[in-house]
């Protein structure tokens, strides 16, 4: 199964959506690998948006993921990337749909509530740049046989 990496920011965590936010995913039916609450050293920040290095609002990025702690998790599911990016609406919280977590919390692009991988091959970068292999969990649910 595919598996995906999302993190409720700093504005999410100090606004109490972090319950919200698992509960739409939890009830979707995906499945719960991992998940922390952490602070965003530096270091980790600047590496885990460094293909937005170049652009003005980059050290805003940083400054904002390092505020305060974030919750990270990793989800599992069929297509759960692109699913998830669905749930999190559009970047900016003034295009995102109702219904989606964005179009429903979010006010301004600089505190959009979630982060979400965006590809393949961005997910298992993030999820290896915020968990170690032991952090991962596998198991049975034996409830999704109702899902698929
Ligand atoms: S781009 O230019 O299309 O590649 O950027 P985008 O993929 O839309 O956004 C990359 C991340 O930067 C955040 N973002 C911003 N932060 C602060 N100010 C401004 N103006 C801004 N524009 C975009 C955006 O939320 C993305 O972060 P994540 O964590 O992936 O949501």
């Amino acid at each position: 199964m595919e598996k995906t990496f999302l993190m409720v920011k700093p504005d999410g965590v100090q606004r109490n959506l972090i319950g919200e936010i698992m509960s739409r995913f939890e009830r979707k039916g995906f499945k719960l690998a991992g998940a922390k609450l952490m602070p965003v050293p530096q270091g980790l920040a600047e590496e885990h948006y460094g293909e937005h290095k170049e652009k003005p609002f980059f050290g805003e990025l940083v400054e904002f993921i390092t505020s305060g702690p974030v919750f990270a998790m990793v989800w599992e599911g069929e297509d759960v990337i692109a699913a998830a990016r669905q749930m999190m609406g559009a970047t900016k919280p003034s295009e995102a749909a109702p219904g989606t977590i964005r179009g429903d919390f979010g006010m301004i692009v600089g505190k959009n509530v979630i982060h979400g991988s965006d590809s393949k091959e961005s997910a298992d970068r993030e999820i290896s740049l915020f968990f170690n292999d032991g952090e991962l969990v596998d198991y049975q649910k034996d409830s999704l046989s109702w899902v698929y």
